[in-house]
C-alpha cells in the first residue's frame, strides 16, 4: 500500500439511507442512466434466477461464463447486476482497477447497521487512515503473540470433545472461533458471565439477520429480525464501548488484544482512533473473522474425511516437525508446507467469503465491454476457482495443485480467496495460523470421521457453510 498520512483528519463516510424503497428507486435511476452500456447477458426479470442465485448460486455463475465468457449481466431481483470472474477480471477489480469500484455502496453496505464505518465499509481516503493504523496489530509479532490465546482456547475445546460419539464439527468450531475472537480480538474472557459469554451470544444473535432471506430483513415490527438485531446491538455497544473505556483509563502496553493495541494506535502524527471507530473497527474484524475461519475449518476436516491418503501425510508431517509438541506460530508459517497445500486447496473448493461486491463509481471497459457508472459488480472467487482450464478436475481435491512451484505458475488472480491488491483481508495471517492450529491439534490425538452416507449441501449467506452444520464421528487418533 501506498504510504498514508494518518494525521490529516478525514471526513466520515456518508450516511447511506436504510429505505429500502428509497434504494429500489435509487437502483432503476443509476441503471436507466446507464442504459445501452451493460455488459450482455440474462436481463429479464426472474424469481427463479434470483432465488438461484442465494441459494445455488455456482451452476448458475458457471453456465453464464461458458455463454457470455469472464464479464456478463443478470438481473437479480429489480437490479441489473454485473458478474466479473476468472484470473484476468479478479485481477482488474481487485489490483488493476480498484479506483473503479466502492464497497460501501455495494451490498456490503447492509452491514452498516451492525458494523458501522468498519473496513468493509468504507472507502478512499477514510478506508486508507484506518487500515493503516490497524496494520501493525496484524502483523507477524502480533499473530504470534495471539497464538498463545488460540492454543488455550483449542486445547480446551478439543480436551471437551467426546469422544466415539457423533458432534457436529461446524457447531464445535464456531464456538472455539468465537472464544477465540473475544479473547484475542476484544480481550474478554469468554467464561466471564458478565461481559464474555453476553458479548458472544449477542454477536451470534445478530449475525443471524445476515443469514435470512432479503425479504424477511426487510420487516420492521416487534418481534422481527430488525428488531432483534437492533437489540443485540445494543448489548454488544455497551459491553465494547465499556471495554474501550476501561482500556483508555488503564493503558496496559503488556496487552495484546486488538482492543487495546487500537486504543493505544497512534497514526504518523499521534492522531488516535475515536472510541465509535474502535468500535466499528472491532465489529467488522468480528464479522469478517468468525464465519470464515469456522468454514475453513469444516470443510477441511470434511476432506480429510473423505481422503485418508492426505491425512496421512499430514500426520507424518506433524510428527515429523513437532513430535507431538504444540505448534508455535512459526512452524505453522514456515515449517508444515504440506498442511500450506491442504489449507490453499480447501480454500479453493471453498472460499467463505465467495464473493466481492462492488459499486462501480465512474465507467469504466472490460474484455470489450462498457460498464456505468452505478452498476452493482461482483468477482467471484467460488466460480472462478472451478474453471476448468484454470484449475483442470476442478471438482477434485488435490492439495499438489498449491505446491510453491505450482502456486507461483498460476496465473495473477486465478487464486483469490482472500481477495487481493491494498484491499487483501487484514485478518489472513490471523485466519490461516487459527485454522492451520486447530486442525493440527485435532489431528495430534483426535480421528474425525464422516458419517456414512451423509452428504454435505453448502449454503452461502453470508459466507460459504455447510447447510445444518456438519456432524461427523470423533474417535481417539489411532
Ligand atoms: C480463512 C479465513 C478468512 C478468509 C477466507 C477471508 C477472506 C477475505 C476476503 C476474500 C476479503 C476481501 C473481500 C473482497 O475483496 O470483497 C477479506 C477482507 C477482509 N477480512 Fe478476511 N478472511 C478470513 C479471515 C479474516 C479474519 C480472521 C479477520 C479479522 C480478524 C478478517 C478481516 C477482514 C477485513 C477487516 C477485511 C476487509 C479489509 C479491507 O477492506 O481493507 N478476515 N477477507
Amino acid at each position: 500500500m501506498a504510504t498514508v498520512d494518518t494525521t490529516t483528519p478525514v471526513a466520515r463516510p456518508p450516511e447511506m439511507s436504510g429505505n429500502p424503497v428509497r434504494r429500489v428507486v435509487g437502483d432503476f435511476v443509476d441503471e436507466w442512466r446507464g442504459r445501452g452500456k451493460f455488459p450482455p447477458g440474462h436481463t429479464d426479470f426472474s424469481w427463479v434466477r434470483t432465488h438461484q442465485i442465494a441459494h445455488d448460486p455456482l451452476p448458475l455463475l458457471l453456465d453464464a461464463y461458458e455463454e457470455f465468457g469472464p464479464i456478463f449481466s443478470l438481473r437479480l431481483l429489480h437490479s441489473r447486476v454485473v458478474f466479473m470472474l476468472g484470473p484476468e477480471a479478479n485481477h482488474f477489480v481487485t489490483v488493476g482497477h480498484p479506483e473503479n469500484f466502492h464497497w460501501r455502496e455495494s451490498s456490503f453496505g447492509d452491514l452498516i447497521p451492525l458494523l458501522g464505518d468498519g473496513l468493509l465499509t468504507v472507502d478512499e481516503d477514510y478506508h486508507d487512515r484506518a487500515r493503516a493504523i490497524m496494520m501493525p496489530a496484524f502483523h507477524r509479532e502480533q499473530i504470534a503473540a495471539m497464538t498463545e490465546a488460540m492454543t488455550i482456547e483449542a486445547d480446551q475445546a478439543i480436551v471437551a470433545l467426546p469422544v466415539d460419539e457423533v458432534v457436529d464439527i461446524y457447531e464445535w468450531m464456531r464456538n472455539l472461533a468465537m472464544r477465540i475472537a473475544m479473547r484475542a480480538l476484544l480481550g474478554l474472557d469468554p467464561d466471564e458471565a458478565g461481559k464474555g459469554a453476553a458479548a458472544a451470544e449477542h454477536f451470534e444473535r445478530a449475525l443471524g439477520y445476515y443469514g435470512i432471506d432479503f425479504g424477511l430483513r426487510l420487516l420492521r415490527g416487534p418481534g422481527s429480525p430488525w428488531r432483534k438485531l437492533v437489540s443485540s446491538r445494543e448489548v454488544l455497544d455497551e459491553i465494547v464501548f465499556g471495554e474501550i473505556a476501561r482500556r483508555r483509563a488503564h493503558p496496559d502496553p503488556g496487552r495484546r488484544d486488538i482492543l487495546s493495541l487500537l486504543a493505544a494506535a497512534r497514526g504518523a502524527g499521534g492522531e488516535e482512533f475515536s472510541d465509535r471507530e474502535i468500535r466499528d473497527q472491532l465489529m467488522t474484524l468480528m464479522f469478517a473473522g468468525h464465519d470464515t475461519s469456522t468454514s475453513t475449518l469444516t470443510f477441511m476436516l470434511h476432506e480429510l474425511a473423505r481422503h485418508p491418503e492426505v491425512t496421512r501425510r499430514l500426520h507424518e508431517e506433524q510428527d515429523r516437525v513437532l513430535g507431538g509438541g504444540s505448534p508455535t506460530a512459526l512452524q505453522l508459517e514456515k515449517e508444515m508446507p504440506y498442511l500450506d497445500t491442504v489449507l490453499d486447496e480447501v480454500l479453493r473448493l471453498y472460499p467463505p467469503a465467495w464473493i466481492g461486491p462492488r459499486r462501480a463509481i465512474r465507467e469504466y471497459e472490460f474484455g470489450g465491454y462498457t460498464v456505468p457508472r452505478g452498476a452493482y459488480v461482483n468477482y467471484c472467487s467460488w466460480a472462478s476457482h472451478r474453471l476448468p482450464e484454470v484449475f483442470p478436475e476442478p471438482e477434485a481435491f488435490i492439495p499438489e495443485r498449491f505446491t510453491r512451484e505450482r502456486k507461483a505458475a498460476l496465473p495473477r488472480g486465478a487464486y483469490v480467496p482472500f481477495g487481493g491488491g491494498s484491499r487483501i483481508c487484514i485478518g489472513k495471517r490471523f485466519g490461516q495460523t487459527e485454522v492451520k492450529l486447530v486442525a493440527t491439534k485435532l489431528l495430534q490425538r483426535l480421528r474425525i470421521d464422516a458419517l456414512p452416507g451423509r452428504t454435505m449441501t453448502i449454503r452461502q449467506m453470508p459466507t460459504l457453510s455447510p447447510k445444518g452444520g456438519l456432524r461427523m464421528r470423533v474417535s481417539p487418533r489411532s
